[in-house]
């Protein structure tokens, strides 16, 4: 009998969408992600990184050492324009956040990264349900995420907790095809 193996969180060096790229993050993506962590109106819902670019840059240093969890630049046009980062596998389940996006970006943007986060997970590294916290307060995020078909499990003082099955991922891929029309393209899958 062949036994099943668990899916894990993997980095890769590229993930392609129909216009967005993900990138896995370097030492040199510090200063933007640190420009995006110390927005204060973009970290209000997250958690403080100290303005220190030596201790980002040792982070990320770190980052690239470990494995369990994938950190992305998002990128248009080759131009950065956010991150988002996959983490917490529990069994079939993987955790997602740290999303960001800068002024400026495409409007399609967070429709097609968060596409593009489900096809990953679900089509490359065999995951079939998701979980995440948002920030209470944070209610487009939460409106966004609740029209994807995530469900509210639980609270902490600080955080909704949320849920979403294969079968909602599954149904918002086919409903939001103009966003991402099928899969994401991989490279350098570590
Ligand atoms: C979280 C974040 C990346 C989301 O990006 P965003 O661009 O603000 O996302 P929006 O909900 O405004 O959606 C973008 C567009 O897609 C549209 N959209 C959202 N959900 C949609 C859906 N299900 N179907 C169709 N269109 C949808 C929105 O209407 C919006 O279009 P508009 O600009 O014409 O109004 C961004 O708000 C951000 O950087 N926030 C700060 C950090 C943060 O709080 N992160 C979350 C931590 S959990």
């Amino acid at each position: 009998m062949s036994q099943r193996v668990e899916p894990r969180i993997r980095k890769a060096a590229l993930v392609r969408g129909d216009t967005l790229t993900f990138r896995d993050a370097e030492l040199d993506d510090a200063e933007f992600i640190l420009s995006l962590r110390t927005d204060a109106e973009k970290s209000r819902y997250l958690s403080h990184v100290p303005n220190d670019l030596e201790a980002q840059r040792a982070w990320l240093a770190r980052y690239a050492q470990e494995r369990g969890q994938a950190y992305f630049i998002i990128e248009f046009k080759g131009e950065r324009i956010g991150t988002l980062r996959l983490y917490d596998a529990r069994g079939d389940s993987f955790c997602w956040g740290s999303w960001i996006l800068k002024d400026g970006r495409p409007r399609h943007a967070a429709m097609e990264s968060a596409l593009m986060v489900y096809a990953y997970s679900v089509d490359h590294l065999g995951f079939t349900a998701c979980h995440f916290d948002v920030r209470k307060g944070n209610e487009r995020v939460i409106k966004f995420h609740e029209r994807f078909g995530a469900v509210r499990v639980g609270a902490t003082e600080l955080d909704h907790l949320f849920q979403l099955d294969l079968t909602s991922i599954q149904a918002a891929r086919r409903k939001y095809t103009e966003f991402l029309a099928s899969s994401v393209e991989v490279a350098g899958l570590q």
